[in-house]
């Protein structure tokens, strides 16, 4: 008998992560989604991964757009991550970005980010699991974000 999707939660909530933000332009609309199911897949070629929620508005965003930046959050960013995190429409109209070559939204406090092309997307159960080629990045001098048990954490100095 397969685990208890509860149990699995609690068991992997502590795996500590990072925050993210990905973000799309999809019809001239900034899309965004929180995201720590992120993973550096491969530097030849560069790829990255990213695992949404098939029900996610962010899901058609991307299947859409088929590009995408992931911004990864420092620990000012916090209300940025609940606001990305929260069901249904985010309000945008406060926010900082720039477009990235892609078209990809770029926003500009992040600690990190990479502007990415679609390259695949593969299945995985309720959700589907996007790889991007990167195709730009930058990042700063900073303070994580981060994510475990269910709550945001910060780096001890
Ligand atoms: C810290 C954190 C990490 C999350 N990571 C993911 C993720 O990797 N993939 C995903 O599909 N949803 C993730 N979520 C949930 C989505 O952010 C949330 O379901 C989405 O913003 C809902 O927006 P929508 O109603 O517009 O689809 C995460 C939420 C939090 C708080």
């Amino acid at each position: 008998m397969a685990i208890d999707p509860q149990v699995q939660r609690h068991i992997m909530g502590h795996f500590a992560t990072g925050v993210t933000v990905v973000t799309a332009m999809c019809d001239g609309q900034f899309a965004g989604m929180t995201a720590n199911a992120v993973t550096s897949l491969s530097l030849h070629p560069p790829l990255i991964l990213v695992a949404v929620e098939k029900t996610a508005t962010m899901h058609a965003a991307l299947t859409a757009s088929r590009h995408f930046a992931v911004n990864i959050l420092d620990t000012a960013q916090e209300a940025l991550s609940r606001r990305f995190a929260q069901r249904g429409p985010k309000e945008v109209g406060d926010l900082t970005w720039k477009t990235a070559d892609s078209g990809a939204p770029i926003l500009v406090d992040a600690l990190a980010w990479v502007d990415c092309r679609l390259a695949e997307v593969l299945s995985g159960g309720d959700h589907d699991i996007f790889i991007g080629e990167i195709l730009a990045g930058d990042c700063r001098e900073g303070s994580p974000l981060l994510y475990y048990c269910g709550k945001y954490k910060r780096l001890e100095a």
